[in-house]
């Protein structure tokens, strides 16, 4: 698997720190509201493991599942949304994601938890692939901003559900990618 990255991006002690600054800033703004922290399925997984433990704050967690991508790196145009029934009316949810790059389910999202009556809603996510942006979305907490529109796995992120556990960011070396 380690043989397979071209190159690191993001290191595990980059990560670490990061993480934790981005808890210190979601603890400013949220001072010491109960959260909801809705995690995207399966992305975020660890991102989320690791945030929620820097967060002093009374969190209740769920996952939903965003379906944009299949095995392919190209995204539907809707996503499917699957949001378990946890009650989000009058709730201060934060939609915690891997990457944001369409935007396309950072927007679903946000809607569907606006239509359930949550109090507010943001978005944090650990990674910004600003240059794909199709569709216009406030991502409030950011982890880190890609440069370019490099396709990344690690800490979560996957090609094919394959190097969600490589404990960095990377890139697949061409010869992978392709096949
Ligand atoms: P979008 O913002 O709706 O286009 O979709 C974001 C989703 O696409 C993320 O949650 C990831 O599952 C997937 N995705 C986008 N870029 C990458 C990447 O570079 N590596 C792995 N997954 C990605």
């Amino acid at each position: 698997m380690y043989g397979d990255v071209a190159e690191i991006l993001y290191s595990r002690e980059q990560i670490d720190e990061r993480v934790k600054e981005l808890a210190a800033q979601i603890t400013g703004v949220y001072q010491d509201r109960d959260l909801t922290v809705a995690v995207t399925l399966t992305g975020a997984f660890i991102f989320a493991a690791d945030l929620v433990r820097h967060l002093p704050n009374s969190v209740r967690i769920t996952f939903v599942r965003a379906s944009s991508y299949r095995d392919a790196e190209e995204p539907q145009q809707v996503p499917q949304l699957d949001i378990p029934e946890l009650g989000f009316d009058g709730r201060h949810v934060l939609i915690v994601e891997d990457i944001v790059d369409t935007g396309r389910t950072a927007v679903a999202l946000i809607d569907a938890f606006r239509e359930r009556g949550a109090a507010s809603v943001r978005v944090c996510s650990f990674l910004d692939k600003t240059s794909r942006r199709e569709v216009d979305v406030d991502v409030e907490f950011i982890g880190f901003t890609l440069t370019g529109s490099p396709f990344v796995v690690g800490y979560g992120l996957d090609r094919a559900n394959r190097y969600r556990n490589l404990p960095f960011v990377g890139v697949l070396k061409p010869e992978v990618i392709n096949g």
